[in-house]
C-alpha cells in the first residue's frame, strides 16, 4: 500500500502515555520519510479540518508529559452519519490516507466506521479502565494505577492514626481492572468490582469483622465506580457497624501525572507498530499486547470479544483480604 499521509489523534478520556505515543507515531513516519498531521481534538477535529503538521520537533520532550497535546473530545457528531461522511471529506480534501487513532472503544468504533469509507485505520489502546478485550494492557493503566496507590498509602497514613474506616472510589467506568488492581496493591480490606457479584454483608461487612478480629484497627475499603458509589457504601457500612467510614472518591487525578516507564515504552511501541502495520498494507486493525508481545487484531473482532477478569485475580483478593 502506498502510503503518503498519515493522521493522528488521541480520543475519548486522556490517558498518560497518550502523548509518548503520538510521539512514536510522529518519529516512524519521520523516519520513513512519510508526511504525518496531528488531528486535534480527537474526531470532532478530523470533521472540522483541525489539522496540524507534525515533525520531529513538535514532539520533541513530550515523552515524560502527561495529557494530550492534541486535545480530546467525545464526539457526539461522529457518531452520525453526517459527521462521518465529513470527517472522510477531510480526509480526502486533505490527502490523508490513513488515521491512526489512540483511545478506547469508543475510539475504535469511529475507526471502523471510518474504514467502511476506504480510509485506512490503525487503533491504538489508551484508556486508564485497561477495558479492551483484544489486549492485555492499555497504555495508561500503569500511571494510573501507581497514582491511585499512591494516594491510598497517604490515605491509609491518616486512618491507621485515627484508627477509622476508608472507602474509596477508584474510576474504570463499568469496568473493575483498576480498582482490583489497586486494590491488591495497597492491601485492602475489601474490594468491590462490577464483575463480581456482591453480597454486602460478606463482602464488606464480614471481611470488616474479620479484620477486627485478628487485631487490626484501620480498614481500607477500594470501590470501583462502577460497582456503586463510595458515599452509600460508607453508609452502610455505618448502618451495619456503627463504624464513621471516610470517604475519598478519587476522580480524574487518576488520568494526570507523568507516564511511568511501562506506559512510556509499550506507547512508543505502539506507535512504531502502528505506522509499520499501515506500510505493509494493513488496515482495520488495533495494536495490541499479547503474552508479553504485541499482535494485531481486525477492529470488529477486537470489539466483539468480551473481557473477563481472571479468576485466580479473585481467589487472590479473597485470600488477601479481611485479615
Ligand atoms: O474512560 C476513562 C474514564 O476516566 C473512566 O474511568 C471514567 O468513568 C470516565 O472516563 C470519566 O469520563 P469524563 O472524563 O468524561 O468525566
Amino acid at each position: 500500500m502506498n502510503i503518503k499521509r498519515i493522521g493522528v489523534l488521541t480520543s475519548g478520556g486522556d490517558a498518560p502515555g497518550m502523548n509518548a505515543c503520538v510521539r512514536a507515531v510522529v518519529r516512524t513516519c519521520v523516519y520513513h520519510g512519510i508526511e504525518v498531521y496531528g488531528i486535534r481534538r480527537g474526531w470532532n477535529g478530523l470533521i472540522h479540518g483541525d489539522v496540524v503538521k507534525m515533525d520531529e520537533k513538535s514532539v520533541s520532550r513530550t515523552i515524560n508529559k502527561g495529557g494530550t497535546i492534541l486535545y480530546t473530545a467525545r464526539s457526539t457528531e461522529f457518531m452520525t452519519e453526517e459527521g462521518q461522511r465529513k470527517a472522510v471529506s477531510t480526509c480526502k480534501f486533505l490527502g490523508l490516507d490513513s488515521i491512526i487513532a489512540i483511545g478506547g472503544d469508543g475510539t475504535f468504533r469511529g475507526a471502523r466506521a471510518l474504514s467502511k469509507y476506504g480510509i485506512n485505520v490503525i487503533g491504538i489502546p489508551a484508556t486508564i479502565d485497561n477495558d479492551i478485550s483484544c489486549t492485555n494492557y492499555c497504555i495508561g493503566f500503569d500511571t494510573a494505577a501507581n497514582t491511585a496507590i499512591e494516594c491510598i498509602d497517604k490515605l491509609r497514613d491518616t486512618m491507621q492514626s485515627h484508627e477509622r474506616c476508608s472507602v474509596v472510589e477508584v474510576m474504570g467506568r463499568n469496568a473493575g481492572y483498576l480498582a482490583m488492581y489497586v486494590g491488591l496493591a495497597v492491601g485492602a480490606t475489601a474490594v468491590l468490582v462490577p464483575e463480581k457479584s456482591i453480597d454486602f454483608h460478606e463482602d464488606v461487612i464480614e471481611k470488616l469483622r474479620s479484620a477486627r478480629l485478628h487485631g487490626f484497627t484501620h480498614y481500607m475499603i477500594v470501590v470501583a465506580e462502577g460497582a456503586g458509589h463510595a458515599t452509600d457504601i460508607a453508609k452502610k457500612i455505618k448502618d451495619a457497624v456503627d463504624l464513621d467510614p471516610r470517604v475519598t472518591v478519587l476522580g480524574h487525578i487518576q488520568r494526570g501525572g507523568s507516564p511511568t516507564g511501562r506506559d512510556r515504552v509499550n506507547a512508543t511501541k505502539m506507535g512504531y507498530l502502528a505506522v509499520e502495520l499501515l506500510l505493509a498494507g494493513k488496515t482495520n486493525r488495533i495494536v495490541c499486547t499479547h503474552e508479553g508481545g504485541y499482535i494485531d487484531v481486525d477492529i470488529d473482532e477486537g470489539l466483539s470479544m468480551k473481557k473477563t477478569m481472571q479468576e485466580m485475580e479473585v481467589d487472590v483478593l479473597n485470600a488477601m483480604t479481611g485479615i
